[in-house]
């Protein structure tokens, strides 16, 4: 997993719950990299997941909501990071029904080694969208806020429904309509 994730996921503790609350989580996990990130480096996934379960139980928010409100914040970075990226498109249905083969294939040239999930496009139309994602990481709520940002982006709005197809979260179904 890129460092970013975690030099953005650690920024966002800090200002939510304190550097207090970084160093405990930080302090109570066993990271190979000792804690320590920088933006291009490439660490494993197993750290930033001990680093939400720590969150989550000294914070009582569940892993999920913690992705969902840490991909909104990211958003905010890919919007200043990437703006052609997102420049290539105007509509939400159209972006997002191109993670897989525009979107991650341009992610994938500046970090080969990303590790990214796989989007599967199953019924497109003007106005809805269904996609299986699939990943071992399952960090589908990570999606899920990326998609809520990405409506924002447009001004649009969308009822977004998820539908676990394995129960431990690596295959899910996303339905998204779009409302205006
Ligand atoms: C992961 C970039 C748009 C879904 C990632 C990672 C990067 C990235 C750098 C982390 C890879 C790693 O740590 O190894 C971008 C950029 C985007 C974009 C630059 C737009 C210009 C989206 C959108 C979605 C999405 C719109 C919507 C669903 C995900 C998910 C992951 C991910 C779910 C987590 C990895 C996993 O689930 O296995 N993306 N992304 N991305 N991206 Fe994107």
């Amino acid at each position: 997993m890129k460092g970013i994730i975690f030099t953005e996921f650690l920024d966002l503790v800090e200002d939510k719950f304190g550097l207090e609350m970084v160093d405990k989580i930080i302090n109570s996990s066993n990271l190979e990299s000792g804690g320590i990130y920088t933006s291009v480096g490439t660490y494993k996934f197993s750290e930033m997941l001990q680093l939400l379960q720590h969150l989550s139980a000294n914070t009582d928010i569940s892993i999920d909501d913690l992705l969902l409100v840490y991909a909104e914040h990211f958003f905010g970075i890919i919007e200043t990071s990437y703006p052609g990226l997102l420049a290539t498109y105007s509509d939400p249905i159209e972006m997002l029904s191109s993670i897989e083969n525009h979107i991650h294939v341009e992610v994938r040239k500046i970090y080969p080694d990303a590790e990214l999930p796989t989007f599967e496009v199953l019924e497109k139309t003007d106005d809805n969208l269904v996609m299986i994602y699939k990943s071992s990481r399952a960090m589908h709520h990570f999606g899920l806020g990326l998609m809520n940002k990405t409506f924002e982006h447009f001004n649009s709005k969308a009822s977004i429904v998820l539908e676990k197809l394995k129960e431990d979260g690596t295959e899910v179904k996303f339905v998204i309509n779009k409302n205006l």
